[in-house]
């Protein structure tokens, strides 16, 4: 057998066609080549960082399935890309065999039990951003060690312990920092350092360095604990009394029952259809796949708009004014269905959908304007990180995971060596008052004791003609509806390959703030100016998503998309 192909190299090579393409004088008559991503033969992983892609490549390639690979980089993220990668977080996974049979797995982190509505709101009722996004009482219950075990109990096929050696190994040797890491540990650990009680392994160099090899000894322990007792070597003993020690030196709330009591949930799958094209992707308490299919129902409604062709002024106001709706009923309508009745169907009813766009106008925005005036998006750094993965006989997985914030709520478990998420902050703090993506909500997410926050994450598999055609998902916050709803529409509407369709710059509107963001180089001059006069209000900001991909070549092969953002990389055989 072929052995995989590390595409760290190729991942550089499509980073130069793709500098070469939007460098290209303008005089230029002949159309440049689309960047192409990695084509395989058979099995591929598409992830945030080349150890961990090459981490499930391996795997696929001793015959484990896709699960398989997707625990492996679950873990082995933890240890390569700690900004988001983690075992201190939680996410969703969406599986689809072979046969068509579509699985989904909630490892969403909880409220902990002493968790209340109004926990962020000082004495006058306001909300203080601080305490839910920084420092222990932002951390909700992780939920994905739980999650992998319950995935592999299900449908994994190796021995769990060889799937965690892989990143027992990386955080013990050592790994390499890429500069866009030693970039961001640089940034991090003044806030690491404040947040931990105890010394860390980002506030042990003072200038981090390309190339530096970064080893967590401490991590690596935990999941050798994990390796050997199963989830219980995170919920229980060792592990779960520094995370409860850890919580008392920063006055935290997660206790022992918290961690004992937590459980991933298999729920139903959201799915519908669009064209020819059936989405599968996240029901609640994710948002991503309501949203996504009301995104693409509403924007079928005037196919011809859309047909004008790729960031052309009648396709965008057209995506604009869809984004503007679903996420106004995203903030009302959405959060954990164990705890409030979310209307799901009702969401997805096509006469609803017909009657919830029957205003929209053409030629004209719409005012999200009435109440209140949302905030700019994200100052903060934010990160969460998406994997995709095809095996050999077809299996196909799509992760998302998350500790929310880059680094999570800058707080590593003292002598576990692993950080924290601050997922509490997607919770709703006050109805009315936008979190740090500039999402608001009201009743539907407020906080509860052991509900699960409201997420956007939108892992997704898209069938054609009943086969695998697409797997797809991205970090970005309030963001990730919108990337993946315009990744699927660069490939099925204006036939984008799979990086083509990643790399291509992208927008994204969420109701409130009334503002469309978008990547430099989103739109030419003309396009911008008419979409103004319309009535749209613009602003540049930086990247929008990373979107880790997988497309089904009508031949059969696998091409994947490795978004250029980041560090990310395909690997596969
Ligand atoms: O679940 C959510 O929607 C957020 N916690 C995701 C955060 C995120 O994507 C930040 N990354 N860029």
């Amino acid at each position: 057998m072929k052995r995989p192909t590390l595409s760290i190299r190729h991942f550089f090579a499509s980073l130069l066609i793709f500098t070469l393409f939007f460098s290209l004088p303008a005089c230029r008559t002949e159309a440049p080549k689309p960047p192409t991503g990695l084509i395989t033969d058979q099995a591929m992983v598409v992830s945030a960082h080349p150890l961990a892609s090459q981490v499930g490549a391996d795997i696929l390639r001793r015959g484990g399935n896709a699960v398989d690979a997707a625990v492996g980089v679950q873990f082995a993220l933890a240890v390569v890309y700690p900004v988001a990668g983690n075992i201190g977080g939680g996410g969703f996974m969406v599986v689809r065999q072979q046969d068509g049979t579509a699985f989904t797995l909630d490892f969403r982190e909880k409220a902990p039990s002493a968790a209340f509505r109004d926990m962020y709101l000082d004495a006058e009722g306001n909300a203080i951003a601080e305490k839910s996004r920084l420092g222990h009482l932002a951390a909700g219950v992780p939920g994905s060690v739980a999650g992998m075990f319950a995935a592999h109990d299900s449908l994994g096929s190796l021995p769990m312990k060889e799937l965690i050696q892989p990143a027992i190994d990386l955080a013990a040797k050592g790994f390499p920092l890429t500069p866009k890491q030693a970039e961001s540990f640089n940034h991090a650990k003044a806030d690491i350092e404040t947040y931990s009680t105890q010394p860390t392994v980002f506030g042990s160099k003072e200038n981090w360095q390309p190339g530096d090899t970064v080893r967590m000894p401490e991590l690596a322990h935990t999941l050798e604990l994990i390796r050997d007792q199963g989830a219980a070597g995170f919920y229980e003993g060792e592990t779960a009394d520094k995370i409860v020690a850890e919580m008392e030196r920063g006055n935290g709330i997660i206790t022992h029952q918290d961690l004992k009591d937590y459980q991933a949930v298999w729920r139903e799958p959201i799915t519908g259809t669009y064209e020819d094209y059936r989405i599968i992707s996240m029901g609640p308490p994710s948002s991503g796949g309501i949203a996504l299919l009301q995104l693409l129902q509403l924007v079928g409604q005037h196919p011809a708009m859309l047909e004008e062709g790729f960031h052309t002024v009648a396709a965008t106001h057209l995506m604009i004014e869809a984004e503007r709706r679903v996420y106004a009923d995203r903030a009302s309508h959405l959060g954990d269905m164990d705890f409030y009745p979310v209307p799901v169907q009702a969401l997805l009813d096509p006469a609803y959908l017909k009657g919830r766009f029957a205003d929209f106008d053409p030629q004209r925005a719409s005012d999200s304007e009435a109440i209140l005036a949302g905030e700019p998006l994200a100052a903060e750094k934010t990160e969460t990180t998406h994997f995709s993965i095809v095996d050999a006989q077809g299996n196909a997985v799509s992760v998302t995971t998350t500790i929310n914030g880059g680094y999570g709520n800058k707080v590593v478990v003292g002598g576990a060596g692993f950080l924290l998420n601050n997922e509490m902050d997607d919770f709703s703090a006050k109805p009315g008052v936008p979190n740090m993506f500039g999402l608001i909500g009201a009743e539907a997410n407020a906080i509860a004791p052991g509900k699960r926050m409201l997420s956007s994450m939108t892992p997704t598999i898209v069938e054609k003609g009943g086969q695998l055609f697409m797997v797809v998902g991205t970090p970005g916050g309030s963001t990730i509806i919108t990337s993946v709803f315009q990744t699927i529409l660069n490939v099925v509407e204006y036939g984008h390959g799979m990086q083509q369709a990643v790399a291509a710059a992208r927008f994204h509107h969420q109701w409130k703030p009334d503002v469309v963001f978008y990547e430099k180089g989103a739109f030419d001059s003309a396009t911008l100016q008419a979409l103004q006069d319309m009535g749209h209000e613009f602003k540049e900001r930086g990247s929008i998503g990373r979107v880790d991909a997988i497309l089904v070549l009508p031949d059969g092969r696998l091409e994947g998309g490795a978004d250029p953002r980041g560090d990310d990389a395909a690997a596969g055989f």
